[in-house]
């Protein structure tokens, strides 16, 4: 096991003001404020405030953060529309497909995010059947597509790595079981992107979503759509908007000619000052290098796994650190919110959902980092703390 990253880990630390006080394990929640991204916070702000209005800039910024979301899946700016939600883009892709034929099921991974699930729900009202790929233990086992995916299946919906326990799935193999049926193709990847290079045309997904507050290390207001171009150019989403015209500027109210490619999926004003920080921050990763990230927090997965184990922690989901978001869940007994509120009073950020403690490190992270929150979690757990 490598001692450190193949990166300078000691100059980023310093970018992170929160390492002085906390230990931030909390990335599967909400990634901490870099010293970058609170300046391109500050530079919109002293934008509004200095000039009033600079649409230009501002739209500018926003192109920008186009452009540097499609380099970190291998897409081009064109095949990116920039939304405000994952809710909001899974909505927009699902406004745009007709359940009325016989191609009217949904396959949903029972890993899915609530707000994924709920969207294809409600499009049980124009026909959609949902049918249920099951998750086991914090597992989506492959061969549980096999017995819901046939003719009848119009898109699988999958998350690439599951919010609760961080188990990633196998996207090449869900493409494989997809297509051999027909069908196309939704990935979340909210709680992956960042900690790993994932290429879309490699993988030839039809649809990738991901918000910018986990481990893209930006804030919440924004995120990103990737649409495979000739799905794309036959889908016609009922949640638009003028930023999904050919030519939004030409203030047409008549007109609903779509815009090439991706960019159909725009809605409204987008969201401009996020888009500054989303962009700093998804820069920043890059120049890291996001193999060489993905390395070290496989590192990190593997002391968490094996520091847990040592201590008769009971793990929920996989205990192969390639099979695994940089997160790692831990069963706990009783209230897991207030596990939580204990590990932060003694230092550790980390973020419970239902039965589990989730602990997730990033980039930034050191195997102190890890042995800290380990030990403090242990004694809440087992000492007369508890
Ligand atoms: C995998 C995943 N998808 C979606 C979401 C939420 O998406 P949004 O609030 O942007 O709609 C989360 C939030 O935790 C998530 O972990």
């Amino acid at each position: 096991m490598h001692q450190s990253p193949s990166y300078d880990i000691e100059s980023i630390r310093k970018k992170i003001p929160l390492l002085s006080r906390f230990v931030p394990m909390n990335n599967c929640s909400q990634s901490p404020q870099m010293d970058i991204t609170r300046a391109a916070a500050e530079e919109y702000l002293e934008s509004w405030g200095r000039d009033g209005m600079d649409w230009e800039r501002w739209m500018g910024e926003v192109e920008t953060s186009r452009v540097s979301f499609s380099r970190l899946i291998n897409a081009s700016p064109d095949e990116v529309s920039i939304c405000v939600s994952v809710s909001q883009a899974t909505s927009s892709v699902a406004s745009a497909l007709d359940f009325s034929g016989s191609r009217r099921k949904v396959a949903v991974t029972e890993g899915e995010f609530p707000t994924v699930g709920h969207v294809w729900k409600a499009q049980e009202r124009h026909g959609a059947e949902l049918t249920w790929v099951p998750a086991q233990d914090g597992i989506i086992p492959l061969d549980g597509y096999d017995h819901i995916l046939n003719e009848e299946t119009q898109i699988v919906s999958a998350c690439h790595g599951y919010y609760q326990s961080g188990f990633k799935q196998d996207l090449s193999e869900i493409v494989t079981k997809a297509r051999a049926v027909g069908a196309l193709v939704y990935v979340d990847a909210y709680q992956t992107l960042g900690t790993c290079a994932l290429d879309v045309k490699e993988l030839d997904l039809d649809f990738l979503t991901t918000g910018n507050l986990k481990f893209l290390m930006g804030i919440p207001g924004i995120a990103f759509l990737y649409v495979k171009p000739s799905v794309a150019e036959r889908l016609e989403p009922t949640i638009t908007g003028w930023g999904g015209r050919e030519n939004p500027f030409a203030f047409d109210l008549k007109d609903l000619t779509w815009a090439p490619v991706a960019r159909r999926f725009d809605t409204g004003t987008p969201p401009i000052f996020e888009a500054f920080v989303a962009r700093a921050a998804m820069d920043f990763l890059y120049e890291v290098g996001l193999d060489a990230i993905q390395d070290w927090t496989e590192t990190l997965s593997r002391a968490l796994i094996e520091g847990g184990k040592a201590r008769g922690l009971r793990l929920l989901g996989s205990d192969d650190p390639a099979q695994k978001a940089p997160t790692t869940a831990f069963l706990v007994p009783g209230d897991s919110h207030l596990i939580e509120e204990k590990l932060r009073a003694k230092g550790i950020l980390a973020s419970a959902r239902g039965p589990a403690i989730r602990l997730a490190p990033h980039f930034y992270s050191t195997l102190e980092d890890v042995e800290t929150a380990l030990n403090v979690l242990e004694k809440i757990l087992y000492s007369e703390d508890r």
